[in-house]
């Protein structure tokens, strides 16, 4: 891997995440690391840390063996249609971020047959934490271990059927934004009940990691764990209760299903 030469097109946020993953694991060196965007400026600070930056997207791929493309949706056909003449199928792998552009659509405007990967992490790739689904064309088959050591870089990897892509895009990606949000409130309430914020932050913020560790690590059910915490007629069921009462777990449940009906349209 530490051979291997990464271009990141469109460095933006989860562009600029996977920079940062990178540079954290330093497997790959910063110098065989290319990212572009057209306003590069706004990435100059990257050179100081040995990364390349150019805004000449062509130039980036000629000199890579990954190509990750981190554009928008409404810009991804304009940079396929630019590099695809570029494309060198024995020596490229392709491996699109972009979210609900199928592998079938980038190879229909690629028109080679080469290895084409899509990948779903998340922002906290930018510290080793993500979970990353990737999914695979059929030439693409050869390659998952080489795509799966890349983003294991980011945190944890799976490979998924890309009928999931749009599920594994809200669970995985906007999912640490409704965690985020889970986080705040959990913040604002131990304000209210005596906490300074940074105080609250802290203790929020490794509980939050405790649950999570804590379940990925004994591999159980979250209603195990919360059975212990429950004392009969005790302050944490009764909080709970309340939640639920409030519509906690449904709303949740709604806003995934929200944003899924969001992204199908
Ligand atoms: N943000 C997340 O958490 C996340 C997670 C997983 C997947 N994704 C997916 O990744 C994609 C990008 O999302 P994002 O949030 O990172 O968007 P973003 O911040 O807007 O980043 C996209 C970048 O692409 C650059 N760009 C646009 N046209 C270009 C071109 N022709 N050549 C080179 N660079 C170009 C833009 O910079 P310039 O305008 O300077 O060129 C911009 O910095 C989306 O499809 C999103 O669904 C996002």
């Amino acid at each position: 891997m530490k051979n291997n030469k990464v271009s990141i097109i469109g460095c933006g946020n989860i562009g600029l995440s996977l920079v940062q993953g990178l540079l954290k694991e330093n497997i790959i060196p910063p110098k065989n690391i290319t990212v572009t965007r057209r306003n590069i400026q706004e990435l100059a600070y990257l050179k100081e840390k040995g990364v390349r930056l150019t805004t000449d997207n062509v130039a980036a791929i000629k000199d890579s063996d990954l190509i990750v493309i981190a554009v928008k949706p409404y810009n991804i056909i304009e940079v396929l249609e630019e590099i695809r003449s570029h494309l060198k199928p024995e020596r490229h792998l392709l491996i699109s971020v972009t979210a609900g552009t199928t592998l079938n659509q980038i190879q229909e405007v690629i028109g080679i047959s080469m290895p084409v990967f899509r990948a779903m992490p998340n922002i906290s790739a930018s510290v080793g934490k993500s979970v990353s689904c990737i999914c695979h064309n059929n030439e693409g088959k050869k390659n998952v271990e080489s795509v799966k050591s890349l983003f294991d870089n980011f945190g944890t990897t799976m490979t998924i059927d890309e009928e999931l892509m749009q599920s594994a895009t809200i669970l995985g990606a906007c999912g640490i934004a409704y965690v985020l949000r889970f986080i705040r409130a959990m913040i604002q309430g131990g304000i209210q009940i005596g906490f300074d914020a940074k105080t609250a932050s802290a203790i929020v913020n490794q509980t939050v990691k405790g649950a999570a560790e804590l379940l990925i690590e004994r591999k159980e059910h979250p209603e195990f764990e919360i059975d212990k915490v429950t004392t009969p007629k005790g302050c944490t069921i009764v909080g709970l209760n309340e939640m639920e009462h409030n519509g906690f777990s449904s709303s949740l449940i709604k806003g995934i299903v929200a944003s899924y009906e969001k992204i199908e349209k």
